[in-house]
């Protein structure tokens, strides 16, 4: 069974309405073409909007420009909007779907390994804000998220690195033996049996975590492991970090920052140097990022609660620190600043960033 059948069983109840296919402009050029095709020929009537290929698209410019385009054309509440793309497209269609006449239906068709295990398996929606990433938002769920690794044949191996980030997060968060399946692996990169475990496995501990999230509250820092700090990297870098690299940085300071707070024993630094070294992902802040930028940006995180950052810290692998409020820690901006540079490069061999 092809994506495009799946699609059309789903719209069958809806096939007389106009429905939307948001994409980027690559993944367009590599899958699109040929699934809009098929949904046409099926009788369907679609609408394409394409994006540009980058974080960029998920701005309040870029969302007023499709809702624009997509009124025009005329939709019901019978129309759906499918996003076929990486994260960016995800996030900016799940918001426009359920902003567009207080909610419209919504198909994910994820085709980046950070999207079929991470940023389409979500209710939550959102775009950027200048200030900061994902502040304009809401929780809305998709109708049908479609995952199909064979699309990742065609991702670079630099953003199939940085998705691979969000596996490694599940991984020290929640399962010792994911991890050690990441580290053994990481030759197997470009394999689809591989990527085809990695994506079940990752889904199978995301949904663990988003049912206790429903329930006491336990996963939503989890989910955020590495996140607060790589936020704000990619925030004060403008993007030139993708968002896989900047979570990586972010977790390799948070467990500096659980040694540091006397939570785990060191031999945590270098579990996360070793296996995101297997992935040729960064473990470190860039020399030429201000630190004081950082705080700044950290300060519009959506965890923090009376001025104080609330971050996930780990024990151990597949151990998180609980403190009596939750699974998380507050740390405090001295700390937390002393971290940040204690993480930043000072060898000369590093790549600086063009910002
Ligand atoms: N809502 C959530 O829970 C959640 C979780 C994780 C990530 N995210 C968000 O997701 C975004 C990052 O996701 P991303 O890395 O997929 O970014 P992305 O959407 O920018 O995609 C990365 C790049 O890969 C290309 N691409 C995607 N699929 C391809 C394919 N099959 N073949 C060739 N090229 C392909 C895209 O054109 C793009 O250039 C960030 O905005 C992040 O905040 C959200
Ligand atoms: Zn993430």
């Amino acid at each position: 069974v092809t994506e495009s059948d799946l699609v059309l069983k789903l719209l069958h109840k809806y096939r007389w309405s106009r429905h939307v296919l948001l994409a980027d402009k690559r993944v367009y050029g590599f899958h699109g073409e040929l699934l809009a095709k098929r949904l046409r020929a099926a009788g369907l009537t679609l609408t394409v909007c394409l994006v540009p290929p980058a974080e960029t698209s998920k701005s309040a410019n870029v969302y007023l420009g499709v809702v624009d385009k997509i009124l025009k054309a005329g939709i019901d509440k019978g129309s759906h909007i499918l996003t076929l793309g990486g994260g960016v497209v995800n996030n900016l269609g799940g918001f426009i779907a359920a902003t567009l006449y207080r909610g419209i239906g919504l198909i994910h068709l994820p085709s980046s390994l950070m999207a079929q295990i991470d940023a389409a398996i979500d209710f939550r929606q959102a775009i950027n804000h200048f200030l900061g990433k994902n502040l304009i938002g809401c929780i809305y769920a998709p109708r049908a998220i479609l995952v199909d690794p064979q699309l990742l044949c065609t991702l670079s191996l630099r953003h199939m690195r940085s998705g691979i980030a969000e596996a490694i997060k599940h991984s020290l968060t929640q399962s010792p033996s994911l991890f050690r399946f990441l580290v053994e692996n990481a030759d197997q990169i470009r394999e689809l049996a591989f990527l085809e475990a990695i994506v079940r496995k990752t889904i199978r501990l995301k949904v663990a975590l988003m049912n206790s999230v429903n329930g006491h509250n336990d996963g939503e820092f989890l989910l955020q492991y590495g996140h607060c700090i790589g936020h704000a990297l990619e925030t004060v870098t403008r993007y030139a970090l993708l968002h896989g690299e900047a979570i990586a940085i972010g977790m390799q300071v948070s467990a500096s920052l659980a040694v540091s707070m006397n939570i785990s024993q060191s031999g945590l630094i270098m579990d996360h140097r070793l296996i995101l070294s297997r992935y040729n992902l960064p473990d470190a802040i860039p020399q030429n990022v201000s630190i004081s930028a950082m705080l700044d940006a950290i300060a519009y995180d959506k965890n923090i609660l009376r001025n104080t950052p609330r971050i996930a810290l780990l024990e151990n692998i597949g151990r998180v620190h609980r403190s009596k409020e939750g699974s998380f820690t507050r740390v405090s901006w001295p700390v937390l600043r002393k971290s940040l540079l204690r993480n930043q490069t000072h060898e000369m061999h590093r790549r600086e960033l063009c910002i």
